[in-house]
C-alpha cells in the first residue's frame, strides 16, 4: 500500500487496490485461484477414478442376477463389449441389431462363454418407428434390469451440411438411429423398471455431444440430445430406484471410428467398456475411461469457440483425407 505523507491519505491507485497492493497482485491472486481450482478438479477426477476402481460399478447395482439386459447395436464395437461384459456379471442378454447372422454368432458366443440365456431381435433402426411394435411385443413381461442404448450412426466422413450425399435421408437415418432409438427403447423398457423400482439405463452419447463438432453437425446435435435426455430423466426417475448414465467416449477403436490401432487415448472397445462399467452408479455423466476423462476435462476448460475452431480444422483435414481416399479407390 502507498501512503502519501504530504496529504496524509492513501494514494488513489493504492485505494483501489488497497486490499491487495499493486494491480499485479490481482493477477497473482487470480493465478493462484485458477491453479488451485484447476488442481482441485484434476485431483477430484483422479480420486473419482480411484473410487471407481473400488466401487464395483454396475456389478454393485445388479441385485438380481438372472434378469435381463437389453443392448442395442450389439454385434460389434462398444455394444458387443457391453453385451459380453454384462453377460459376465450373470445377466441374460437381449441382443438387438441389424444383421441376423452376426446376431446369431454373438448370441451363441455369449451363451457358451458366460452360461447365460440370450434372445435376439433383428431390427434396422433406420426404419424409424416401424420397428418398435415388434420389439415391444418381444420384450413384454421380461424382467429387464439393464438397458444399454448403444446403437449409433455417424457420417461416412465429415462434411458440410449442404454437401452431405442424399442429405435428407441421411439426416433422418442419423436422427432415427441416434435419437429415436434412445427415446423409444427407454419408453418401452422404463415402465417395468419403475414398477420394480430398480433399473439401470446406459445411454451411449459421445464427446461430440458435449461440445459442438462442425462437419459432423447432425451427429453432434443428436448426441447432445442423448446427454440432455439422460440428465433430465435421471432427475425425474432417480428417486424411483433408476440409475441413468450418459457415457461420452472420445475415439474408441471400432468400425465407426475407422481406427484399428489402439493407443492410450484410443482404447479397444472392451478396454473402454470395462472402465466405463466401473463408473456406473458413481458418475451420472462420464467420459468413461481415465485418459478420456483428462481429454474431457481439458475440453470443458478451454473456451467453446477454441474447441469448435480446432474441431473444424481437424474435421476439414479428415474430410479432405477421406475424399482423397475415395478418389484413389475410383481411379
Ligand atoms: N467408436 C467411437 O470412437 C465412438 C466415439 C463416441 C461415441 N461412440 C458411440 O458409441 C456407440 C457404438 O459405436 P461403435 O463405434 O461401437 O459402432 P460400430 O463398431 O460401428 O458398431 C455399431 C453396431 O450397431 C449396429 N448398427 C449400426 N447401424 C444399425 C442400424 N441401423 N440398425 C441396427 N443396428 C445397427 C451394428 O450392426 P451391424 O454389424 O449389423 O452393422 C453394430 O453392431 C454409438 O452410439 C456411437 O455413436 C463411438
Amino acid at each position: 500500500m502507498n501512503f502519501d505523507p504530504t496529504t496524509g491519505k492513501m494514494a488513489s491507485s493504492s485505494c483501489v487496490f488497497g486490499v491487495l497492493g499493486k494491480s499485479g497482485d490481482y493477477f497473482a491472486v487470480l493465478g493462484v485461484l485458477f491453479v488451485s481450482y484447476f488442481g482441485l478438479k484434476v485431483a477430484l477426477t483422479f480420486i473419482r477414478f480411484i473410487r471407481s476402481l473400488a466401487h464395483g460399478g454396475l456389478a454393485s447395482l445388479i441385485n438380481k442376477p438372472g434378469t435381463w439386459a437389453v443392448v442395442t447395436g450389439c454385434t460389434d464395437g462398444i455394444g458387443k463389449a457391453y453385451a459380453e461384459q454384462i453377460a459376465k456379471l450373470g445377466l441374460n442378454i437381449v441382443l438387438i441389431s441389424r444383421t441376423e447372422s452376426k446376431l446369431n454368432a454373438v448370441a451363441s458366443d455369449i451363451e457358451s462363454k458366460y452360461k447365460v440365456k440370450t434372445m435376439i431381435i433383428q431390427a434396422d433402426f433406420t426404419n424409424g418407428t416401424d420397428i418398435y411394435p415388434n420389439i415391444r411385443t418381444k420384450l413384454q413381461g421380461m424382467d429387464i434390469s439393464v438397458l444399454v442404448n448403444n446403437v449409433g450412426l455417424s457420417y461416412d466422413y465429415p462434411e458440410f451440411f449442404l454437401q452431405i450425399t442424399d442429405r435428407e435421408k441421411k439426416c433422418m437415418d442419423l436422427i432415427h438411429v441416434n435419437v429415436t432409438s434412445v427415446a423409444m427403447m427407454t419408453s418401452i423398457v422404463l415402465p417395468g423398471m419403475v414398477e420394480r423400482r430398480h433399473g439401470v439405463v446406459l445411454n451411449i452419447s459421445s464427446a461430440s455431444g458435449k461440445r459442438p463438432t462442425p462437419l459432423l453437425t447432425v451427429y453432434s446435435a443428436c448426441k447432445a440430445f442423448v446427454s440432455f435426455f439422460s440428465d433430465c430423466l435421471q432427475t425425474e426417475y432417480g428417486s424411483s430406484g433408476i440409475t441413468i448414465q450418459c457415457v461420452m467416449p472420445f475415439f474408441v477403436a471400432t468400425n465407426m471410428s475407422k481406427i484399428r490401432k489402439t493407443s492410450l487415448f484410443v482404447p479397444s472397445a472392451s478396454t473402454y467398456v470395462q472402465s466405463a462399467l466401473q463408473t456406473v452408479g458413481l458418475e451420472q455423466e462420464t467420459y468413461g475411461y481415465f485418459p478420456h476423462k483428462l481429454m474431457g476435462f481439458g475440453m470443458e476448460w478451454l473456451p467453446k469457440w477454441l474447441i469448435v475452431l480446432q474441431g473444424m480444422k481437424g474435421m476439414l483435414a479428415a474430410s479432405a483425407k477421406a475424399k482423397r481416399r475415395q478418389q484413389e479407390k475410383k481411379e
